[in-house]
């Protein structure tokens, strides 16, 4: 798509669509909804990580004011998906995965939930809840991940991967290798978890969810109810940050279903502060273990990457912990294996960048320790092993811009200032360092419908199933919709978050733009050429071929005669019809899936101040720079790099959450231990794009940015740590401690 597509004639800011609504609370979050009758749940909690429940005491509980039903395993109604034929192969995927809550008396982790309080008030429903008394049968709980990483027995292998020789590394003119340690994290959006569930009679259920993927949760709830899809509705419209946490249903989601329709009542069951590290998931801690070797000129030689991650005792969880390692720089000799290790905690899930944020800060630390080695710049050493084709597959990119990324980032950052010599650089008393760090995600491309309807006043609605987690979907959407139209974004809606709607993909993976931007362009190219044939039919048009016509400021224009034009309201009243609609689907090319390889880049510089005498660590520059292809809306787009930087921060700087391994539960289970960055935390976040359109994987050009925003960002900032004060940090959270 050509540059001027997006230029939106009435010259509007690329403002948030829904903007005025979320900051003037007027927009409704999953908790705002308040259904006629609705009661409230609360979750009662095991105090015991791994063993049975002996004996519930509820009476107290029930006896309490306001107190109408408490859902445990002792009462808990059969639920289609918790039942034994729910393994069936036949009935595949119908099974609730992970979790089932009340399905019986085993605890899995400390904080599972154990019970579920409704009452009249949310008020009455904590306090009943803190009533329930449990008595266990408690096994000695692993949770130690640090103590059982490094038994081969616990472990299970999650996938090996090789090309030339293994561990080429040794034979290497230079070489470094080093374990890294990351913590687990915690997603914690503002918005906490929630669920209203709504029964009407039997086999029809309507949800409110905080989801990232309506039709997902729809399809989940269906199955694991025995219900038919087109009887569950989920909405889902507003969602107040998520980053990965509502990619699935946590037990939260099914145990509000139960409850409603044991109360025969809607049941609100919003998590607390403190659940929200137990039961929606959490990026998970990870050993690494990588080496690289190189020539004396840099050419590197061999990459050895290893890594464990934690995961429960009743689902595994892995993720591509090692995968960049395979295929973002130019090696030779690779080879990678992953485990996981399951302990006695909750699973983990997806957190932006899931897998690859992790394995970035070992791979970008690493060539970085490499670079001093060698005696070489670090951007150089990454230009020097710069991939022209995919090293995995050998395909050529879709596009590639990361060296444009490296310049720009270098120019942007001050970089010619940056020391060779670590520790010898100082302003103001102050230690002070430059690093870099890369990020690489997969740019695919997913399947989405969308309807378009256009009305007899010419204003367009799309809409699809979609949801908006943050990033500012409807947005870019109504830019691409503006851009194919060249009609004002004022006069296009996009609505989301609703499984009446087309359906649309779950958002995550940076794939939502490219997926249902792709849905977006196609159904108004063909509502364009709709509205040019119906102005071919009209009144002195004739004879005017469809080249001679354009779309744009909200009529169909005459190219060589523009005061020649039919408004498009006026040609959908032509139509005889009340309004125009149109439905189109996409999915992906599998013919440019064959032949190329398709990623989203970036290069994340920074500048840090360390205190010498304290170790205290300030951020001075961000310079993220991000080919993400086009960038159909440039201020969510800068929006969501400044939002990937913030995280980065965060596991850079912040972010650890913390078990008590001898009892298994969190020690961090509030804002107030689990520190995310404030607002001095983080100086001007500088960004830049390429702004190169990819034509091969969408009509728009665009590729992801929510995860590449993130991943390499830690690595830049403990890199810069070590070109400011001369200590290489391997564990995550840098604490001003280890620098000092
Ligand atoms: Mo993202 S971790 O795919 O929500």
């Amino acid at each position: 798509m050509d540059k001027e597509k997006f230029f939106t004639p009435s010259g509007e800011e690329d403002d948030r669509v829904d903007g005025i609504e979320k900051v003037t609370g007027r927009a409704k979050y999953t908790a705002d909804h308040k259904p006629e009758n609705m009661v409230y749940a609360v979750f009662v909690t095991s105090t015991i990580a791994r063993g049975a429940i002996k004996n519930l005491q509820l009476s107290d509980a029930k006896n309490a004011p306001g107190v109408l039903e408490i859902l445990s395993h002792l009462n808990c109604p059969p639920v289609p998906g918790y039942q034994p034929w729910a393994k069936d192969p036949n009935k595949k995927g119908f099974e609730w995965r992970g979790l089932k809550p009340f399905q019986n008396n085993l605890v899995w982790y400390y904080g599972q939930p154990i019970a579920l309080v409704v009452a009249l008030t949310w008020e009455k429903a904590v306090k009943a809840a803190a009533l329930v008394k449990a008595e266990y049968v408690a096994e000695v709980a692993e949770t130690d991940f640090e103590k059982f990483r490094t038994d081969p027995s616990r472990l299970k292998p999650s996938g090996e991967y090789k090309r030339g020789e293994a561990d080429a590394f040794k034979k290497a003119e230079v070489f470094v290798e080093r374990e890294y340690h990351t913590p687990i994290e915690t997603h914690n959006p503002i918005e906490l978890h929630a669920t209203i569930a709504v029964w009407d009679g039997d086999d029809k259920l309507t949800v409110y969810d905080k989801s990232q993927g309506p039709k997902g949760t729809q399809s989940e709830l269906a199955r694991n109810f025995g219900l038919d899809e087109k009887n569950v509705r989920v909405i889902s419209k507003f969602v107040g940050g998520a980053f990965g946490s509502a990619l699935r249903s946590w037990p939260h989601v099914p145990a509000a279903c139960i409850a409603a329709k044991m109360v025969k009542r809607p049941v609100r069951l919003q998590l607390t502060r403190r659940q929200m590290f137990t039961m929606v998931g959490y990026r998970p801690m990870a050993w690494q273990y990588i080496a690289i070797g190189a020539s004396r000129e840099g050419k590197l030689t061999g990459i050895t990457h290893h890594a464990v991650s934690i995961t429960s005792r009743y689902e595994d969880f892995r993720e591509g912990i090692v995968n960049a390692s395979q295929y973002l720089y130019d090696c030779p000799n690779v080879n990678t294996s992953y485990k996981i290790l399951p302990q006695d905690v909750n699973t983990p899930t997806w957190m932006r960048g899931p897998g690859e944020a992790t394995g970035a800060f070992a791979l970008e630390s690493a060539l970085d320790e490499l670079a001093y080695k060698l005696n070489m710049d670090p951007v150089e050493l990454r230009i020097k092993n710069y991939a022209e084709l995919h090293p995995v597959n050998k395909l050529p990119w879709t596009s590639k811009f990361l060296k444009e990324c490296y310049d720009k980032g270098r120019e942007l950052v001050g970089w010619s200032k940056r020391p060779a010599v670590p520790r010898t650089l100082t302003e103001d008393g102050k230690l002070i360092g430059y690093g870099m760090g890369g990020g690489v995600f997969g740019a695919s491309r997913g399947t989405a419908a969308v309807k378009a309807v256009l009305n007899s006043e010419g204003k367009l609605t799309l809409y699809s199933a979609v949801s908006d987690m943050g990033p500012g979907t409807a947005t870019a959407m109504v830019r691409i919709a503006a851009g194919v139209m060249q009609m004002p974004a004022s006069g296009i809606r996009f609505l989301l978050g609703d499984t009446e709607f087309p359906p649309g993909p779950t958002q995550g993976g940076s794939t939502t733009t490219s997926t249902v931007g792709t849905a977006v362009s196609m159904v108004c190219e063909t509502l364009k050429a709709q509205l040019i044939e119906l102005a071919q039919k009209s009144p002195g048009f004739s004879g005017l071929s469809t080249e001679e016509l354009a779309c744009g400021n909200e009529t169909v224009y005459a190219k060589k005669d523009e005061s020649k034009k039919i408004s498009l309201g006026a040609l959908v009243t032509a139509s005889g019809k009340p309004q125009l609609e149109i439905l189109k689907e996409t999915g992906p090319d599998p013919a440019v899936r064959s032949k190329y390889a398709m990623n989203s880049f970036s290069a994340h510089f920074v500048k840090v101040a360390v205190d010498p005498v304290t170790g205290a660590i300030e951020l001075k520059k961000i310079v993220c720079t991000g080919d993400g292809g086009k960038i159909v809306s440039p201020k969510t787009a800068r929006s969501q790099m400044i939002g990937g930087a913030v995280g980065g921060i965060g596991m850079a700087l912040t972010e650890e959450a913390l078990i008590d391994t001898q009892t298994g539960k969190y020690l961090t289970d509030t804002l107030g231990t689990y520190h995310v960055p404030r607002h001095r935390d983080v100086p001007f976040i500088d960004t830049w794009f390429p702004d190169k359109p990819d034509l091969l994987i969408n009509p728009m050009g665009s590729k992801g940015v929510g995860e590449i925003a993130l991943i390499g960002f830690a690595a830049a900032v403990a890199n810069a740590v070590y070109n400011a004060t001369g200590k290489r940090v391997n564990r995550l959270p840098i604490k001003p401690g280890m620098l000092v």
